[in-house]
């Protein structure tokens, strides 16, 4: 399999941020039940700071087992020199497995042309949402976030519209469906609201997500359970698999289950389904 579409095969239901200048809570982070770490570079570490954090993160990423959880790095925007330094210590970390690209517009592919890892941008600005299938479809790109409150200072608008806004987990959600790559949904920022949380995530999942950024322990149990398919949803899926067959062999292509219609798209859910409950989490063989 190819490093891409292994990445694109692995679990993100939840996505957990350390900041880089933080040894404690990156340690903390390599043992915690999260699919996916990112080691921010970007946001969460004072720009007198950032050099600090390149070394530290240089220097544990080596050092901690990471067992089977993806490795990310949230590198600074590509308009920021601080990027260019960030991937230049990326690209020598062989174990580093994806890069985060915050404020995300197109142009990307270049990144993984020269660093050969996978890369998760964010999109987050005005001009990134309109941006986002060009941004998605580029070379490398292996799942899409969204982040809510650069979104409101880019649009000069208020966090509460866009941490609800359909139309913008829809256009992710769109984007990510059509060019095969996962959509994780955004931050929550309350870490003791996990009945918040666990709401946003299903929400979330009602529009095709199939993970969410988390930035607290509290956070990954709900995460995990909320994206892990149900036995409902399981059994479901095989049942789409059945009925669709049983079809095809009678040379239809769209056939009937119970009182619906079911076609192709369903059988590209039932299979997205099936294929996620398949995925080996973290601490599982
Ligand atoms: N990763 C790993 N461990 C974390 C963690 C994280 N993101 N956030 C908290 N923890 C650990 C703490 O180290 C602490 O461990 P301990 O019990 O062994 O001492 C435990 O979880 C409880 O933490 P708590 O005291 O509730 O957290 P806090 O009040 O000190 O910090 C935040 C709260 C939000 C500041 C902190 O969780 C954080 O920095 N999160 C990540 C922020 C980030 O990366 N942002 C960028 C993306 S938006
Ligand atoms: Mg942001």
């Amino acid at each position: 399999m190819s490093v891409i579409s292994d990445h694109k095969s692995r679990p993100r239901r939840s996505q957990l941020y350390a900041p880089g200048n933080n040894e404690k809570l990156i340690v903390k982070a390599s043992k915690l039940d999260a699919d996916s770490v990112v080691l921010d570079l970007e946001d969460s570490v004072p720009a007198e700071m950032k050099e600090e954090a390149r070394r530290l993160i240089g220097r544990l990423v080596p050092e901690l087992d990471w067992g089977k959880r993806e490795v990310c790095v949230r590198i600074n925007p590509l308009n920021k020199l601080d990027s260019y330094r960030d991937l230049l210590l990326v690209s020598t970390l062989d174990r580093v497995d994806s890069i985060v690209v915050p404020k995300a517009d197109v142009g990307l592919g270049s990144i993984y042309n020269a660093t050969g890892k996978s890369l998760i941008p964010i999109v987050e600005t005005a001009r990134g949402l309109l941006r986002v299938e060009d941004i998605v479809c580029e070379e490398g790109v292996v799942a899409v976030t969204w982040g809510a409150a650069d979104m409101a200072f880019s649009f000069g608008g208020s966090l509460d519209a866009f941490s609800s806004n359909a139309y913008i987990r829809t256009k992710i959600a769109a984007a990510a469906v059509t060019h095969g790559v996962e959509a994780i949904d955004k931050v929550y920022f309350d870490v003791e609201d996990t009945e918040g949380f666990a709401a946003e995530a299903r929400e979330a999942k009602k529009y095709g997500f199939s993970g969410k950024q988390v930035i607290h322990p509290n956070q990954i149990g709900p995460a995990n359970s909320v994206f892990t398919p149900t036995a409902e949803e399981l059994e479901w899926a095989q049942r789409i698999l059945r009925v669709y067959e049983e079809g095809r062999r009678a040379g239809r292509g769209a056939v009937r289950m119970d009182d619906e219609l079911v076609d192709e798209v369903h059988v590209r859910i039932a299979k997205g389904i099936i294929q996620r409950a398949n995925r080996g989490a973290v601490g599982e063989d």
